[in-house]
């Protein structure tokens, strides 16, 4: 899969269907050559460099007038020299200099890939399904050792980066900006997309062409945010979902990021992804190391859909891991929806009992079954049972459930206290605060500061007290607030721009602590819904509160744009009560059922107070969901019809042999006496006969037809009116089916 040649210096990374080309300049500097649809292994390449003499240009060397760093493509530029863009690499000694200048030492290839210490990452189970070239550079003036990683996989068209520093002078050093991936492409002529959005309505999909400057996408909140994702995609104007050349870039990691695209004067494209440098100074006494998160890159010529394959094949097989991997989910609810923090022990179990009559496999306790927490002024912190609303604390209840013949499940806020707790009476200095200044709050919390072992340690007692006493098969961990007056008390003046990024550490070793403590533990990752929904939560919760909006129309959206990078066995959806808490909208209970089962399926609201006739769909609902839960996890996820672009959802998730489909349609509004439609499919076997069914159709149809001609909408969900209805009274707003296509 790599391919060096030693006599030009280019190495070469392919996997029979894409590459991914660089070399070594002549000064040492790494340059870039390609990325796209495979090329040749035995080609030469270094013609690809481009050198011009231009005006108001600073050269390199005296009497060269052709070499510039500002004019060639590289593959890992440093500040300082003659490149005018953005950096990737920003150093800066105790003399005050920040200029740096890396170069080529050797390289390595090693089988598999290696993981990165401390942070979540993708990872082999057996080292053939990849390559990894190690390049290592050197500054020899400061003595700083940049060592690039790139791993290619065989059955993805996936990269993984990162860069691991190690300070082999003499000298501290202060690393100003790390990125884990720099990437330098011959022209601008793409388009932007990005996922964008704010607290409920995170992950739109934002489409914009590239200007010339310098647009980005960033998160300075300590959490990766609802308002922009650690992603950025590129595509072609002409690229539609299913055509065309797109690339996608994404972070593995939690906290501040920065992806950024800058168009320069010359229309070349350096696309940039890591840690945001904003709030960022890493301090590296001689011998020190660091190591950036890791960024994946993606390429396909089968249009967005085909990038988010690639993504969903890596990170549901690569980068989530352990018991709950490759398992069918369980069909869960939550009680959060329903009684917010006001609940005893009894009606927790009335609720369970309901559900469990209905299948439902886990029973999930929300926020308020712990210390004062009766509100959300108090609590956060002390991980104890309330007795006034549990006599028999978690480990009674959890049994009562258990008892039903269900999975218990409980919600935590490991990184969070409230002024009015225990911990925080304890130890008022555990929390993230600028010494002398008023620390804000959010939703009346403050953060601890997970940057300190001994914090992350006292949290870590806590619950695994209760984990290993009580029988909880799953938790959600939430984060209702992001990081204002980022300090920690335990570092010194030259290290606080280290506190965003230890505090993440902090959260995945709480993490990795309690997978390894309950490798069984299910753990589903919140953050008011999405604000922390990102690759690096992915390695070790592999499912995800996708949003606080459980509307069904509104989550229509969110979990097509979550779509773009994450396969939906990663996002959390449930059915929520109706009207709708969050935007009062009144959907079927069809509609909700039918958009929440593209995902970690559920229900929060209390079953207790539905009709017999939802009841009764409630319960279709989930053996249906149970039938088809392992096709739901594991089946290829296409984007049929955009709800970003009209009045239609539609989706298709098939048997990656292409012998079961089950496809979604949405009809947003009502449209009345609306046209014929029909919705062409994919992944299907073109030479077999398919048999049709949803709720109104039954019909045989051929692969290629279905594909071609498409499937025939003939249903309410295209508007059309039922007989015997007595005129247009069938159609409503928000209706949806699901067509299952079985294979003959
Ligand atoms: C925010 C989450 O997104 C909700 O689902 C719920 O768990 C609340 N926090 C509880 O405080």
């Amino acid at each position: 899969m790599i391919t060096v040649n030693e006599k030009e210096h280019v190495f070469h990374l392919h996997n029979g269907r894409m590459s991914y080309l660089f070399y070594v300049m002549d000064s040492g500097q790494l340059g870039h050559l390609y990325f796209g649809k495979e090329l040749r292994s035995d080609g030469s390449y270094l013609h690809m460099v481009e050198k011009a003499h231009r005006p108001m240009t600073t050269y390199i060397t005296e009497g060269d007038l052709y070499t510039s760093y500002e004019h060639l493509r590289q593959e890992y530029p440093t500040y300082g020299t003659s490149d005018y863009r953005y950096p990737a690499l920003e150093v800066q000694g105790t003399d005050g200099s920040a200029l740096c200048k890396l170069e080529y030492q050797g390289y390595e290839i090693i089988p598999g890939k290696k993981p990165l210490p401390g942070l979540p990452a993708t990872y082999v189970e057996d080292p053939a399904e990849a390559e990894t070239l190690e390049i290592r550079m050197r500054d020899p003036w400061r003595g700083l050792e940049a060592v690039l990683s790139y791993t290619i996989f065989r059955d993805c068209d996936a990269i993984a980066r990162s860069v691991r520093f190690v300070n082999k002078g003499e000298k501290t050093l202060f690393l100003d900006r790390a990125m884990s991936l720099s990437l330098d492409f011959p022209d601008a002529d793409y388009e932007s997309v990005q996922l964008s959005g704010s607290w409920a309505r995170a992950r739109s999909i934002v489409t914009r062409p590239l200007p010339p400057g310098v647009p980005a996408v960033s998160s300075m909140r300590g959490n990766s945010s609802h308002q922009h994702n650690p992603f950025l995609a590129l595509k072609r104007k002409h690229t539609t979902e299913h055509s065309g050349d797109a690339y996608g870039f994404s972070l593995v990691y939690s906290g501040n990021f920065l992806a950024q695209a800058e168009v320069d004067n010359y229309n070349v494209l350096r696309v940039m992804l890591g840690i945001n440098p904003f709030g960022f100074r890493w301090k590296l006494a001689p011998g020190g190391e660091f190591v950036t998160p890791e960024a994946v890159m993606v390429w396909s010529n089968q249009g967005l859909n085909g990038m988010s394959w690639q993504f969903h094949a890596l990170y549901k097989n690569r980068l989530a891991r352990g018991y709950w991997r490759d398992r069918e989910r369980p069909v869960l609810i939550n009680n959060w929806e329903a009684t917010m923090f006001d609940y005893v022990e009894d009606d927790l179990v009335r609720f369970a009992q309901k559900a469990q009559e209905c299948g439902i496999e886990l029973f999930v306790l929300d926020d308020g079954w712990f210390g004062a927490r009766n509100n959300d002024r108090a609590g956060l912190g002390d991980w104890k049972p309330n007795p006034a609303k549990l006599p028999n604390g978690i480990k009674g209840l959890a049994q009562r459930i258990e008892g039903l013949g269900m999975k218990f499940g409980l919600w935590f806020e490991p990184e969070m206290v409230n002024r009015d707790s225990d911990l925080f009476r304890a130890h008022p200095d555990y929390i993230i605060q600028t010494p002398g200044r008023t620390p804000s709050h959010g939703r009346n919390q403050f953060v601890l500061d997970f940057s300190r072992p001994q914090v992350v340690d006292e949290i870590y007692n806590q619950m695994y007290a209760l984990l290993s006493t009580a029988k909880i098969s799953y938790i959600k961990w939430d984060m209702n607030r992001s990081i204002s007056e980022c300090y920690s008390a335990s570092l010194p003046a030259d290290q606080q721009g280290e506190v965003f990024h230890r505090y993440i550490l902090g959260v995945y070793d709480l993490h990795e602590r309690l997978i390894r403590a309950f490798p069984e533990l299910l753990i589903e990752s919140c953050s008011s819904g999405g604000g922390r929904f990102d690759a690096g939560m992915l390695y070790y919760a592999p499912q995800g509160w996708t949003s606080d909006d459980s509307d069904a129309i509104e989550r229509l959206k969110i979990q097509y744009g979550t779509s773009l990078v994450y396969p939906i066995s990663s996002m959390g959806a449930h059915v929520s009560a109706c009207p709708n808490s969050q935007v009062g909208r009144n959907t079927p209970i069809e509609t909700r059922g039918n958009v929440a089962m593209t995902g970690a399926f559920g229900y929060e609201l209390d079953l207790n107070k539905l009709s017999e006739e939802e009841l009764k769909a409630v319960k279709q609902q989930v053996v249906f969901y149970k039938q088809n839960r392992k096709l739901l996890v594991q089946g290829a996820f296409y984007r049929l019809l955009s709800p970003f672009e009209g009045n239609f959802a539609a989706w298709e998730v098939a048997e990656h042999d292409g012998s079961r489909a089950l496809v979604t349609v949405t009809r947003i509004l009502s449209e009345i006496n609306g046209p014929y439609r029909r919705l062409p499919l994919l992944g299907l076997d073109p030479d077999r006969k398919y048999h049709i069914y949803s709720k109104y159709l039954s019909y045989e149809a051929y692969g290629d037809e279905l594909m071609q001609f498409g499937l025939m909408l003939e249903d309410q969900a295209s508007g059309q009116v039922i007989e015997g209805s007595g005129g247009s009274g069938s159609c409503e707003d928000f209706r949806s089916l699901v067509y299952e296509v079985v294979g003959m």
